[in-house]
């Protein structure tokens, strides 16, 4: 089989593989379509928690049909078409650190960019029949985190008024998710081209971040001085004291990101005069990507695709992402359903 790894020169490198046996308690997975996320660029280059990721297979995200299943195996049977969680260990419960260590496709815990994959059946999600394999394989970290951050870490209520930085993965899931439960979204981005297609998707307010460069004031305006309910913070040190700027009193700023960088000066005072929960939030647990489908069938969403490169042209779709051209998520198609 072709599967990609991350080379020594901190690239992806198509390489000829065995097809991975199974355990007891494992499937083979044929891998239909994958996505990329913001953290897969991080991780070709080294910089992705500190985890060095030479010889692994790179990405978290995709879905496949199940081709073999091992003795142990009761949920699952041959044919079925699954995602893979982002973070195999955890299926529910209190986030641990053996947790975030088997997320997959970083560090020595192999991805899903290749043709097969043996997984655990814990690990597996069933997935909307109604979405295509490039909607489905842009599910498990970037729609399960704005998923966590909304509706888990913060109870969204419609009335709501969320906060999005940028138009991203986690952001327009944010935006979809948070409009099927009545709540107003404010949307920034660098773009205006990307702020119409986000105000198509439903979004309320939108504010260019180049041109208004003070948007956190601008957010305080249209909500009467009073701020947003909850921020999701996908920026990070550039952008963090303008979300508490934003946020309303007793407020959440989700701590998801870092589009900006690691290290800031945090102006913490905000944080404790307007009592505001700032929360990290790691992606998300198998529950909750269950229950977020759930809530994608209800309400028939789909995932906002910008572009879909071929197996061969994974390297192209790396490069696209770090352009960040993209509105959305950038898709790599490995086989079509039914081959
Ligand atoms: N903690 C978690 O569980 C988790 C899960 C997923 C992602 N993340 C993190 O969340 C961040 C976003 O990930 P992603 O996969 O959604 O990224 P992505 O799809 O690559 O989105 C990047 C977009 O962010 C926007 N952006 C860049 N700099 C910005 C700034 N200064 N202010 C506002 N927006 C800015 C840009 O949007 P415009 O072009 O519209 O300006 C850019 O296109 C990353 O840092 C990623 O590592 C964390």
């Amino acid at each position: 089989m072709k599967s990609y790894i991350i080379n020594s020169n901190n690239q992806i490198e198509l390489i000829e593989k065995e097809i991975p046996s199974i355990g007891n308690q494992q499937v083979l997975l044929k891998m239909y379509a994958t996505s990329l996320n913001f953290r897969d660029l991080l991780t070709v280059e080294g910089s992705y928690g500190g985890k060095g990721s030479t010889g692994t297979i790179p990405l978290s995200d995709g879905v496949g049909v199940i081709e073999k299943i091992g003795s142990e195996v009761k949920k699952f049977q041959i044919g079925e078409r699954v995602c893979p969680t982002f973070m195999p260990g955890w299926i529910d419960g209190t986030y641990t650190k053996e947790k975030a260590r088997s997320a997959l496709g970083a560090g020595e815990v192999q991805g899903v960019l290749s043709e097969y994959i043996a997984i655990d059946e814990s690990a597996l999600v069933k997935v909307p029949e109604y979405l295509s394999n490039e909607e489905a394989a842009t599910l498990p970290c970037a729609a399960v985190t704005a998923w966590f951050s909304l509706f888990v870490s913060h109870q969204l209520q419609p009335g709501h008024i969320v906060l999005l930085l940028g138009t991203g993965g986690v952001s327009i899931f944010a935006l979809q998710l948070a409009k099927t439960a009545g709540a107003t979204v404010i949307i920034t981005s660098s773009n205006d081209e990307k702020l119409a297609q986000a105000k198509k998707l439903g979004a309320d307010f939108i504010i260019n971040y180049s041109k208004t460069p003070d948007w956190d004031e601008e957010v305080l305006r249209l909500t009467n001085q009073n701020g947003v309910d909850i921020v999701v913070e996908v920026g990070g040190a550039n952008t963090l004291n303008k979300s508490l700027n934003a946020v309303k009193y007793s407020g959440t700023v989700s701590m998801i990101g870092v589009l900006t960088g690691k290290e800031s000066n945090v102006t913490t005072g905000k944080i404790l005069s307007k009592k505001i929960k700032v929360e990290g939030v790691y992606v998300g647990s198998r529950k909750m990507f269950e229950d977020m489908n759930l809530a994608f069938q209800q309400n028939q969403i789909r995932p906002q695709i910008d572009k879909v490169f071929s197996f061969l042209e994974a390297p192209q779709a790396f490069e696209y992402l770090k352009s960040g051209k993209h509105f959305g998520k950038v898709v790599v198609s490995i086989s079509e359903r039914g081959q």
